[in-house]
């Protein structure tokens, strides 16, 4: 693209992927979730180019980049695109102080892996805006906002926890989100001798969008029946153990099981945050676990990839839990393991998998890192 002749950034943003240690699918159900950012991250670099309205943005790692007019905003055939052209509809909503710029992205952060790089872009492209044109967004605006055009332009009705994480996590810690009131609570997380390692199963099913938001309308569909018997619910949040079987009779089979893991989920994100507290790592290993099978059988968002590694991390004492993290559909299974143990699990994983499937395993160890922020310029 022809201003990268030219080019000489004004502004660096780096903007995290984020982990989730437990609490899936319950963000658009208003419950909790516990996760937090990584090392892995897209870095922007910014410059104003004195127009009004022409922007540039241009991809390093797919040598791919696209024109756009800030007047003449609408979706676009490209998936990765319409991340970005979301958030300048959302922004143009709120305010006319965006002016023609360039943009380069960067990235580390494997897409399509469940660990939300589609957040990362969004994200990073929010606070950076906010940061080049002066726009006075919160953080929290550039959460919801970067959220809405998830709904509106990428087509996924996600939750919230995947912008809040990646622009508000902080080192060292995960975030416990009441997804309903926006209260976080920032909890220090210390593994040690055992450590945060994600396999990556390099699949990505197609179904991951579409099944998504079907997830979301059979949780729609649980509530209004139970708010049948008990008026005051709103959402599964506000769903007991109790309340659930004395509705079951009037639930089909498959809300019933998406109902009963949202319920059991949420109860689950509390005792995580309690086990991180209490410093009970076994209790953390054994509920992830747990989750992880409640989103196979219960939940449904499993993949025979994700399951054979969890399985597979069962057959080894050194692994406390595992589970698959995120959306569903594959992407990486979160593993806390033994520090002395890491390379001989992962050697063994990767060969085992290898065999089974005829994929090259990723393994990467991961840190709770610091969310979305502007870096130093480098001299140039
Ligand atoms: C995706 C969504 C999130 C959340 C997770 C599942 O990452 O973007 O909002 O629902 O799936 O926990």
């Amino acid at each position: 693209m022809q201003f990268l002749n030219t080019f000489n950034p004004e502004l660096i943003v780096e903007s995290p992927g984020r982990i989730n240690l437990i609490g899936e699918h319950t963000d658009y159900n208003m419950g909790y979730v516990l996760p937090t950012a990584i090392e892995k991250k897209i870095i922007f670099e910014f410059q104003r180019n004195g127009s009004e309205k022409d922007c540039n943005i241009y991809s390093k790692g797919f040598d791919v980049g696209f024109r756009l007019d800030l007047t003449n905003l609408s979706k676009s055939e490209i998936e990765w695109e319409n991340y970005v052209l979301g958030v300048l509809n959302e922004i143009s909503k709120r305010t006319d102080k965006v002016g023609g710029f360039d943009c380069t992205i960067h990235s580390n952060l494997p897409a399509g892996s469940g660990l939300s790089s589609s957040a990362a872009l969004e994200c990073g492209l929010a606070f950076g805006l906010n940061q080049l044109f002066d726009l006075g967004l919160s953080k929290l605006d550039i959460v919801q906002l970067s959220q809405i055009a998830e709904h509106t332009y990428a087509g996924t009705q996600c939750g919230i926890m995947d912008q809040f994480a990646s622009v508000m996590s902080e080192a060292g810690k995960v975030i416990l989100l009441d997804c309903r009131t926006l209260k976080s609570q920032m909890i220090p997380i210390n593994l040690e001798p055992y450590k945060l390692v994600l396999l990556n199963t390099k699949v990505s099913h197609n179904l991951a969008t579409s099944e998504y938001n079907v997830r979301k309308r059979e949780c729609e569909e649980g509530v209004e029946t139970i708010k049948e018997f008990y008026p005051e619910i709103n959402t599964l949040r506000d769903v007991s153990v109790e309340m659930l079987l004395d509705c079951q009779s009037h639930l089909n089979e498959t809300v019933y099981k998406r109902c009963a893991f949202i319920v059991a989920e949420n109860q689950r994100v509390l005792e995580v945050a309690a086990a991180l507290e209490s410093n009970d790592l076994k209790k953390v290993g054994t509920l992830l676990y747990e989750a992880h099978e409640g989103i196979s059988k219960e939940y449904e968002v499993s993949c025979p990839e994700s399951d054979f590694l969890v399985d597979f991390a069962k057959t080894d004492a050194n692994v406390l839990g595992a589970r698959q993290t995120g959306g569903g559909f594959g992407g990486c299974t979160l593993n806390i393991i033994h520090g002395d143990a890491i390379e001989s699990f992962v050697e063994k994983a990767t060969k085992e998998y290898k065999v089974k499937f005829d994929i090259d395993l990723e393994a990467f160890e991961v840190r709770p890192s610091r969310g979305t922020m502007i870096a130093a310029l480098e001299v140039r």
